[in-house]
Order: C-alpha cells, then sequence, then structure tokens
C-alpha cells in the first residue's frame, strides 16, 4: 500500500508520514533498534533484532508491493523518528478480515503527535485496504498507549496476564484491544 501525508506537529515542525524506501533500510533498523531499548513496553530486545540492512530493504519492498499491509514511517527533517504497521493476522478465509497494528517512536519525539498520526494513519490504510478489525496488545502498564489508543477508537476486550516476560520486570500483563472498521 502507499501511503503519504505531511502533518505538522505540537512543536511547530513538519513530519512527513510515508512508505520507506530501499534507501531507508539502515536508518529504519537503527531506530527499531533503538526504540525496542528506550523502553520495556515492546515485544522484543534490540540484542534480539538480528535482521541485516539488505532483509530490511526486502521488507521495505514487500509491504511498499503488498495490496493490504504497510509499513509507515515519519521524518522529521532527514531523520526517521517512528515506525507504523499494518499486518495482516491469518490468510485463511476465517481470519482474512483481521489487522494487527504496531507502533514505535524515538523516546525524543515522544508527546508530540506523531503516534496519534500514524494511528489514525494505520487505521485509515486498514480501512482501505477492507479489513473488518484492526486490533493490537499493549502493556496494561502503558499508559501513555492505552490513552491514544482508547482515544482513536480501539476498545479493550480481554487481558493476558502473562503476555509478556520482562528481563527487568517479570510477567507483564498484556492488553488486547480492537476497532471494528465496517
Ligand atoms: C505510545 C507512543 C506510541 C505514543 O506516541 P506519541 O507520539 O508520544 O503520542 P502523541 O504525542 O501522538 O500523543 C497521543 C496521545 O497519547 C497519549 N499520551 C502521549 N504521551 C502521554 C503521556 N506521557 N502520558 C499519558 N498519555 C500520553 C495522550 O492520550 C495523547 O493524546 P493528546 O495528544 O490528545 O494528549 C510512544 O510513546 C511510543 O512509541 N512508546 C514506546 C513504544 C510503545 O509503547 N509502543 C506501543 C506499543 S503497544
Amino acid at each position: 500500500m502507499e501511503y503519504t501525508k505531511t502533518i505538522k506537529l505540537k512543536d511547530g515542525r513538519e513530519c512527513v508520514l510515508r512508505n520507506g524506501t530501499r534507501g531507508d533500510a539502515e536508518q529504519e533498523l537503527e531506530l527499531f533498534r533503538q526504540t525496542h531499548g528506550q523502553t520495556d513496553f515492546l515485544t522484543s530486545y534490540p540484542d534480539e533484532i538480528s535482521y541485516t540492512v539488505s532483509q530490511q530493504a526486502e521488507y521495505i519492498e514487500k509491504k511498499r508491493n503488498s495490496p493490504d499491509e504497510i509499513e509507515l514511517l515519519a521524518q522529521v527533517g532527514d531523520r526517521i523518528v517512528g515506525l507504523g504497521g499494518l499486518d495482516r493476522i491469518g490468510w485463511a478465509e476465517k481470519t482474512r478480515h483481521r489487522g494487527e497494528f504496531g507502533v514505535c517512536i524515538d523516546r525524543d519525539f515522544w508527546g508530540l503527535g506523531i503516534g496519534r498520526a500514524l494511528t489514525l494513519a494505520v487505521i485509515e490504510c486498514a480501512r482501505l485496504a477492507g479489513y473488518s478489525q484492526l486490533e493490537l496488545e499493549a502493556v496494561a502498564d502503558n499508559g501513555a498507549a492505552l490513552a491514544l489508543y482508547e482515544s482513536t477508537g480501539f476498545t479493550e476486550y480481554g487481558r493476558n496476564p502473562r503476555g509478556f516476560r520482562s528481563r527487568l520486570s517479570g510477567w507483564q500483563e498484556l492488553v488486547l484491544m480492537r476497532i471494528e472498521l465496517e
């Protein structure tokens, strides 16, 4: 899927939301590793992320050419500062109406409106791609993320008390959320 939008951040700067290109692969990978070290709320640790730049470039191409999945990046100046993704949960007839949303933003750029813009962009893409439902999981202690998701229309449908096992804090409860799109 293709998507491009320019937004104004809360501090007045411009931020471009767009598909990545092969040339963004190195910076994307660096951001992915960096963000996964900045918070204990994401699914993996930086030392578990083993993609090479060329694998990341392939991934970017695959998502760009996909009719129903997307990886969006948020760029401020020449810096990639956030990523938002839409993935199909399953290809079988019974599950292909379900999409999954994920987002990560460089901590230096939190609180500026990028998370909201990426979330709304992915919801729009999911609608365009024909999904009936978009889903996500968030750590129950991640108040900022939960507030963002609730304010963009997601509702909780359950909890997984042992969803993550953190190196730092042990079990982390996950809140399961969804939004109906049609
Ligand atoms: C959660 C995250 C995506 C929010 O992105 P962001 O760009 O900082 O959020 P925004 O500036 O767009 O704010 C959107 C909403 O989030 C909530 N929010 C953001 N920061 C908050 C904070 N410090 N405390 C409480 N709520 C907060 C608010 O509801 C806010 O709405 P408002 O602008 O009307 O106040 C970002 O903090 C992040 O990437 N965190 C690390 C990775 C992560 O947790 N990803 C989600 C995994 S489920």
